[in-house]
């Protein structure tokens, strides 16, 4: 699982933005604002091999639907393979910015909880700027809840022009060790 995240990596350093997968410590962490039991869509950015998506899978209720965007062909597939079968779990081979035109397709017009993997600190500002407007207007206003990792916190200005930080966290037990930012609009 890591050589194939590295060999990724390695084609495609600014998109895919780490050397390896997240560990399920970070993926914990990832969830523990989510309040699963009042929650009807979950949407994940930048699913890589999928392990914030089985955390969520494990957690959530049969009936939440759960739309899961990936960019990269390879992991993709991979995503598909492993979740494409799971109930109410709609996995898109796509890009974040399109959020609200899979929205469609899966039947819903708002999202609870956006989680994302996507590596805010190497993609081009446009297009970061543009998932992070587009993900504002999606979540509920209030109720609704950004979170994302980061291995630094020298994007925090960028998060801070579209929503609000209400919880910061750290995960030692990472590689490397990684901040959780859950924000809301
Ligand atoms: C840092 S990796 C995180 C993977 C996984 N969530 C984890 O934590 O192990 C970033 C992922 O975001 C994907 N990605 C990058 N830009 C994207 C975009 N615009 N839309 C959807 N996925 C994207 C990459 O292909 C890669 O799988």
């Amino acid at each position: 699982m890591k050589t194939e995240f590295l060999a990724e990596y390695i084609r495609h350093p600014k998109t895919v933005g780490a050397v390896a997968p997240s560990s399920k410590y970070l993926a914990k962490n990832m969830i523990k604002n989510i309040d699963f039991e009042h929650c009807s869509v979950i949407a994940e950015y930048g699913a890589g091999m999928g392990i914030f998506t089985e955390e969520v899978i494990r957690h959530k209720k049969r009936d939440t639907k759960f739309i899961v965007i990936e960019r990269n062909e390879h992991f993709y597939k991979i995503l598909r393979r492993k979740f494409a079968k799971c109930h109410n779990v709609f996995v898109i081979h796509g890009n974040a910015q399109n959020l609200r035109k899979y929205m469609k397709k899966c039947g819903v017009d708002s999202v609870d909880y956006i989680i994302s993997g996507l590596p805010f600190a190497s993609l081009p500002h446009d297009i970061s700027d543009k998932v992070l407007a587009e993900t504002r207007k999606i979540i509920k206003e209030s109720s609704g809840k950004f979170i994302t990792f980061q291995y630094t916190l020298f994007k925090v200005g960028l998060f801070r022009r579209f929503f609000d930080i209400v919880d910061t966290d750290f995960t030692l037990k990472n590689i490397p060790p990684a901040f959780v930012l859950t924000m809301t609009s």
